[in-house]
């Protein structure tokens, strides 16, 4: 029997530890930090891993708990720790961790190094230039000119893209994130890119140093309202698979993006283990652009793509461990969609402590077609006796209603059904997630 730790506590933790509790082999999934669905999901608990705040602090309660609890596998959700090192450390201390070493989360932890590494290897991206002068910066806008993308160096959350449509918009992204540091450390360097046009998709693999296994495809919502409109979001909603992904699209990412940064990689000294997602932009002639580069699973990419999955999350990681990745894993052949319940104030600011309405009870899924996985929540009041009736809110994106169906626009249906019934103050939605691909399978 097996003890799992998936570290994280957004809606992709939650459907990483669903899936890795429906394993047989496994005994125990832990969860840390956790939210509330994973502290209600059978076999998962949630555990608090208490460090002084610094990253080796961080590390060395991860490596603890994994060393006192008999843990078999580490798998890591959010890029904050594999930027600083969580997998070296793990590594290092004999435990097995499932994510990319912190040399190669530069990849998203680095906006700069992404794009030299892009340069480098001939990997399709926008054109750009990196700066720290807020003059400078604006003269090569004013060469430039709109629209045109601003994007803070560092980690910023999937919110430190500007696209900006004037050269005023331009100018105030550059004060913002330069002259007034809105962003800290992330924002003081910035780098400036050509804007691209076409479709996004989301491709996601797992690889082990040397074997790439593709995930489903999946097409994320960034924007936070209807028809992509307002501000960037982590993602608002996601479906799989994503049909801009044709067969001649996925041999040229195959072939143009992945490939090429396992070589890369390995030429470095750094082979690449872990999750990786390019987030792509994919033009009318369907060639593929690579907008950013993470070093983990999407989120919400992961609940829509793990509804579909039928192979074991937990014999692939442990295949990607051993460096035995296979080629393919069994997806489900119907397609997955998944729509964000935000709270009051998001992406901007977010609520705490909204009661949750109307939540389905765990069970009453009718026939696994539905999955509400929880993101920002958690519970009123720890030692009440019904616990799921005490869920509040606890962060920006709070759930992900995920359906399976016949068809996105089924699944779309069946997702906005069960959104419709859960309430909280504040609570907002798209009721478009699956846009582009309902108006493929309407024409
Ligand atoms: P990122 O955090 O780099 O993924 O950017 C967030 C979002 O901004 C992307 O999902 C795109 O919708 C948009 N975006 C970023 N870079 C570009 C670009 N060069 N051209 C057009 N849109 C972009
Ligand atoms: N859904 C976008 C991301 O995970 O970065």
């Amino acid at each position: 029997m097996m003890n799992i730790l998936v570290i994280g506590s957004g809606g992709r933790e939650h459907a990483l530890a669903w899936q890795c509790a429906k394993d047989d082999k496994v005994n125990n999934v832990y969860v840390a930090p956790g939210n509330a669905g994973t502290a209600l999901e059978p076999k998962c608990q949630n555990v608090v891993l208490v460090s002084t705040g610094d990253n080796a602090s961080e590390h060395s309660a991860i490596i603890d708990f994994c060393q006192n609890n008999a843990i078999d596998m580490v798998i890591v959700g959010p890029e904050a720790p594999l930027v600083t090192g969580i997998v070296d450390a793990c590594r290092d201390a004999g435990i097995q961790a499932w994510g990319p070493t912190a040399y190669c989360a530069q990849l998203e932890g680095s906006k700069t190094f992404a794009k030299e590494f892009m340069e480098q290897n001939n990997i399709p991206t926008a054109a750009y230039k990196g700066f720290t002068e807020a003059v400078a910066a604006k003269a090569y806008i004013d060469e430039q000119g709109a629209p045109i993308v601003i994007k803070a160096d560092g980690l910023a959350a999937g919110k430190g893209v500007i696209v900006a449509e004037t050269i005023e918009q331009a100018y105030e992204a550059i004060d913002d994130m330069l002259a007034d540091n809105k962003f800290g450390d992330a924002g003081s360097r910035v780098v400036i890119e050509q804007f691209l046009q076409g479709e996004e998709a989301s491709f996601i693999c797992m690889i082990d140093g040397k074997n790439i296994l593709p995930m489903a495809t999946s097409q994320d919502h960034k924007r936070a309202f209807e028809g992509d409109t307002g501000p960037n979001t982590g993602g608002m909603g996601a479906y799989s698979p994503a049909p801009v992904v044709t067969q001649d699209v996925h041999e040229k990412v195959m072939t143009q993006v992945i490939q090429p940064v396992v070589d890369a990689m390995n030429n470095a000294g750094h082979p690449y283990t872990g999750f990786l997602y390019a987030g792509l932009m994919i033009d009318e002639a369907g060639d593929p652009y690579v907008i950013e580069f993470n070093c983990r699973f999407g989120d919400p990419e992961t609940q829509p793509i793990l509804m579909r999955l039928q192979s074991s999350m937990v014999d692939l990681v442990a295949q990607g461990l051993a460096g035995q990745l296979p080629s393919d894993a069994q997806w489900d052949s119907r397609p997955a969609l998944g729509i964000v319940i935000a709270s009051k104030g998001y992406p901007e600011t977010s609520s705490k402590g909204d009661v949750i309405a109307g939540l389905p009870e765990l069970d009453d899924n009718n026939d696994n077609a539905v999955k509400v996985f929880h993101a920002g929540t958690t519970f009123s009041d720890s030692d009440a006796i019904d616990r799921e009736k005490e869920v509040v809110t606890n962060g920006g994106r709070v759930l992900c209603v995920t359906a399976l169906a016949d068809s996105i626009s089924d699944a779309q249906q069946a997702a906005l059904a069960v959104t419709g019934a859960i309430s909280f103050d504040g609570a907002q939605y798209r009721r478009d997630i699956g846009h582009h691909a309902i108006a493929r399978e309407n024409s």
